[in-house]
């Protein structure tokens, strides 16, 4: 059984994750709309993996007999003036998550609740995978500077991704 300290912050950070899918959604839109179709997938694929993140913590307070809230999503950003703004916003962005994933795991070991613990390490071992790629894509970003050139060939790079292959979900 979960206690309500836990499952509270579980629940916020369902809400959390869904926000992250609905900010990489509105990027993707913003990125097709430019005519950078590499860089629009790369974040429809990141929405798709925020949603899983989102479905993993729910499926988990649910496993353990907790109550599943929903809360409040706060509408995304848009408008962004060029794609290293986006890739800049991303990287701010997970860092931020890697700051909400630590805390949760603090209440999980304040509270001694090693299942959490144990559930919470696939996402600081993921947090660190994403913090990683996403600070990746700023640095080439960064480096191609006004180039147009080679900000149409690293689209083409980021084309050619495929989703991680993230562990199941159980539904
Ligand atoms: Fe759900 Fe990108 O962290």
């Amino acid at each position: 059984m979960i206690n309500k300290e836990m499952n509270d912050a579980l629940n916020r950070q369902v809400d959390a994750e869904m926000y992250s899918s609905n900010l990489y959604l509105a990027m993707y839109g913003w990125l097709a709309e430019k005519g950078l179709p590499g860089f629009a997938e790369w974040m429809r694929l990141q929405a798709a993996e925020e949603y899983e993140h989102c479905m993993r913590i729910f499926n988990y307070i649910i496993e353990r007999g907790g109550n599943v809230q929903l809360g409040a999503i706060p509408k995304p950003g848009a408008g962004w003036k060029s794609v290293l703004e986006v890739a800049s916003e991303v990287v701010d962005h997970e860092a931020k998550v890697t700051g909400m994933i630590n805390n949760l795991m603090d209440i999980a070991i304040q509270q001694k609740d090693y299942a959490a613990t144990a559930f919470l390490q696939w996402f600081v071992t993921e947090q660190v995978e994403e913090e990683n790629n996403v600070g990746d894509v700023l640095s080439r970003v960064k480096m191609i500077g006004d180039n147009t050139a080679a900000l149409y060939h690293l689209d083409a790079n980021l084309g050619q991704r495929t989703a991680s292959p993230a562990p199941e979900v159980q539904e």
